[in-house]
Order: structure tokens, then C-alpha cells, then sequence
């Protein structure tokens, strides 16, 4: 069974967690997008792992994960994340693999994207880790993959720097190549979790484009990029929080606009810790926008939503969400692709009770105060599609399970 765990929204939903916790009904995990720009947290007990480009499931001792076609993997990222999973005693060895398929950053791509990003009269807010670059050489037909390292005649257009960089790594590159496609060909029956990165609106297409990262991080990137094909999956779920939240520029029609101490946006910010995996920047925060969430569970056949973050409203008195824009005069309700429109877009806001109690230990749909309740039937209408997980802190633990994806429909 293949199950395909995407972002709905403009990244950093939780994706890690629910990852995580999938996984141990999993075999294999294939992330299938993105690079050392994505940044997933995994809480166990007193433990924190800060993951960029292994794939989640590597906590769990007994899984394999590899590293998909679609993604750019940058060496020196990797070992380094790697070496941090040794020193907390987790045994990697023999148990990550990266697909023969997928790119490599080298260092000019890096160098190259912070000076576009600093050429550009609208910055993005990349991440800076040479990843528009890598994804940009890869469709010039100027990229190197891991399947090209070893290959002296594709490696003559490098420059010097790039060279070298690959000599530091390619012996134990190429101990975890593998053919991606061939990999899965012989676990049809595996369970494999396809683990994406970004989300919906930071994808190369049906993303806030050009605001977006450079990948295919809908779900069809696992398809494409996954070692699979379209009808190879199952099921596609998308996780969403609570709220948006937003790192980088770019429209964001439901943003705060007050950043003040004491403001919600600064009580959103530090409750559910929104600050950058990757580069520790600030979030920026807006209520849950259901326009936006709806187009993306459209464009991916999401049959299956998750909610994260949703204790990070157990304090609030009331709370709001945005159930269409105001458009130049208009009311609209789908998600525009003119990013002038999204620009212009004003939210129109839907007012929820709060419950004003910690749901933190709550494992059950049935023990959910009322009001939760109420909010999370509301998204289910509103966007046409169950929520089967509900997350309710960081850890493991804290999951209130409705529905497990990994049953059979
Ligand atoms: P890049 O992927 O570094 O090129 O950055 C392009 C845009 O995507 C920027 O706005 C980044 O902040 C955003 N971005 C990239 N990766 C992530 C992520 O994992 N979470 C949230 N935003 C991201």
C-alpha cells in the first residue's frame, strides 16, 4: 500500500510528525522533493531531531528510507545530518539510500542563489541553500546525478570547486545508490510512505508561483519523482494546522497584520514555536485560510486531511477563518493564480468559540471539547474531505487517530 503524506499549505504543517507516526506501520519511507531547504521536527519523549534530507522514518530502527528522484541533495548537508543521527545513537547504516535519479547541489549552486536572490528587485526569501539553482541546472539538462558521479566525461563542465566537492563524497555516495524504480518494483506489497516536503502553495505549479520553492512538492511528485506511478497510490493525505503560517515573501491573504508583543500573531508564533527549522526565522501567521486549503486538496486529490496545532488554540476566547476573498468588490472563493489578485484579496472571516481548555492529553475524537469538534466539521464541509488525524502536541504520542490511513477504503 502506498500512501503519499503532502503539505497542504505553504510548508512547515508537521508533515515530520505525522510522518513519524505512519511509520511504524511502514516498511519503507521515499521522500520524493526538495532538499536541505525543509525542515522536519520529531519530538520522542525528552529527544529532538531536527531533520533536512532523511526521510522521517528513520527513528524507528527496523526502516528504510531513501532519498527520491525529485529531490536536490546537497553532500555535505546529508553526511553532516547523518553524523547528527550517529551521535544520538541512532544506527543509519545500510538503511538510507538515495535514488540514482536524484540531483546533487553542489557548492556554485549555492553561491548562485544567494547572488540572484540578492539581484532580484522582489526577493523570493529563498532558504539559500542552492536549491531553485540545482532544480533550475536539472532542466537545463545541466545537473549532475548521483548516477552521473562516477562518470568522468559528465562531470568536464564543472567548475574546479564543484569537482572537488564531489571527490569528498562520492566514494560513499555511490554505497547508497539505488535504482529507485527497481527498489519498489520488488516490495509491490511493501507499505511505503511517500514523504514530501514544502506544501501545495510552495509548489513549482500549483504554488503562489513565483513565490515558491522549485520542486514538485504536490502529490503527483510521487508519482513522478516517487519511484511510482499515478495509480501506484493509494491514498494522499494533506496536513494542515490550524492556522497558516508562512516563511519567505510572497501573498498570504489571511496574514496578521500586527507583529507586536502580546499581539495573536506573536501568541501563535510562540505557542506552536513557529521559527524556521532550516534558518530559524520568524513565521509569519494568519488564521486558517479554507480557500486556500480547498484549492489544494482539489489540485491533489487529498482524500484524507490531518490537522496539526490544534492545541496551540486551547487558550483562545474565539478565533476566526477564511471562508472566501473580497475581491476588488467581488466575493471569490477560489484560490487565484494572479499573485496581484492574492495580493489584493481580502479574507472573509468566519468567527469560532473556543474551548478554552489544554486538549494536549486528549486521545479521542469523542473526549475533544465541543467547540474542537465543531471547528474540525466545519474544514470537513467546507473542503469536502475527512480529517482522519488530529495532532495535538508535539510528541508521538499526542495523536488523536480517527480513521488509520493505512486501512483500506
Ligand atoms: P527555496 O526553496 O530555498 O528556493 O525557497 C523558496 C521559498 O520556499 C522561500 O519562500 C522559502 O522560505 C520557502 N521554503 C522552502 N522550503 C521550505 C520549507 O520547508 N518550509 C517552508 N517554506 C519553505
Amino acid at each position: 500500500m502506498n500512501i503519499v503524506v503532502m503539505g497542504a499549505q505553504w510548508g512547515d504543517e508537521g508533515k515530520g510528525k505525522i510522518v513519524d507516526y505512519l511509520a511504524s506501520e511502514a516498511g519503507v519511507i521515499v521522500r520524493f522533493s526538495g532538499g536541505a531547504n525543509a525542515g522536519h521536527t520529531i519530538v520522542i519523549g525528552n529527544d529532538k531531531y531536527a531533520l533536512h534530507l532523511v526521510p522521517s522514518g528513520i527513528l524507528y530502527p527496523d526502516k528504510m528510507v531513501v532519498l527520491g528522484t525529485g529531490m536536490v541533495i546537497d553532500p555535505e548537508a546529508l553526511f553532516g545530518e547523518l553524523a547528527g543521527l550517529t551521535e544520538k545513537g541512532i544506527d543509519w547504516a545500510g538503511r538510507v539510500l538515495v535514488s540514482d535519479r536524484a540531483h546533487l547541489v553542489l557548492p556554485s549552486h549555492r553561491r548562485i542563489d544567494k547572488e540572484m536572490e540578492a539581484g532580484r528587485k522582489q526577493p523570493i526569501g529563498t532558504t539559500g541553500r542552492g536549491i531553485g539553482v540545482a532544480y533550475g541546472m536539472k532542466s537545463f539538462r545541466d545537473g549532475i546525478r548521483l548516477a552521473d558521479i562516477d562518470d568522468p566525461e559528465r562531470l568536464v563542465n564543472l567548475e574546479a570547486e564543484d569537482r572537488a566537492f564531489l571527490d569528498l563524497y562520492r566514494d560513499r555516495l555511490l554505497e547508497m545508490k539505488t535504482d529507485l524504480v527497481a527498489f519498489l518494483r520488488k516490495r509491490r506489497n511493501a507499505y511505503v510512505l511517500f514523504e514530501g516536503a514544502q506544501g501545495a502553495l510552495l509548489d513549482i505549479d500549483t504554488g503562489s508561483y513565483p513565490f515558491v520553492s522549485s520542486g514538485m512538492s504536490c502529490a503527483a511528485g510521487a508519482a513522478a519523482q516517487g519511484g511510482i506511478g499515478p495509480r501506484g497510490i493509494d491514498r494522499v493525505l494533506g496536513v494542515f494546522k490550524a492556522y497558516t503560517t508562512r516563511v519567505g515573501n510572497g501573498p498570504f491573504p489571511t496574514e496578521f497584520s500586527d507583529d507586536s508583543p502580546g499581539s495573536l500573531q506573536a501568541f501563535i508564533r510562540d505557542t506552536g514555536n513557529e521559527y524556521g527549522v532550516t534558518t530559524g526565522r520568524p513565521r509569519r501567521v494568519g488564521y486558517l485560510d479554507l480557500v486556500a486549503l480547498r484549492y489544494a486538496c482539489a489540485a491533489n486529490s487529498v482524500d484524507r486531511l490531518v490537522l496539526t496545532h490544534l492545541d496551540v488554540y486551547d487558550e483562545l476566547e474565539s478565533f476566526e477563518t477564511c471562508v472566501a476573498y473580497r475581491l476588488r468588490g467581488k466575493l471569490i472563493d477560489d484560490f487565484p493564480a494572479s499573485i496581484r489578485d492574492l495580493e489584493s484579496a481580502e479574507p472573509v472571516l468566519r468567527r469560532f468559540s473556543g474551548w478554552k481548555t489544554s486538549i494536549k492529553s486528549t486521545r479521542s475524537w469523542e473526549e475533544l471539547p465541543r467547540q474542537a469538534r465543531d471547528y474540525v466539521q466545519f474544514i470537513e464541509e467546507f473542503t469536502e474531505t475527512p480529517v482522519s488525524l488530529i495532532s495535538v502536541g508535539s510528541d508521538r504520542t499526542q495523536t488523536i487517530v480517527r480513521e488509520s490511513p493505512w486501512t483500506r477504503s
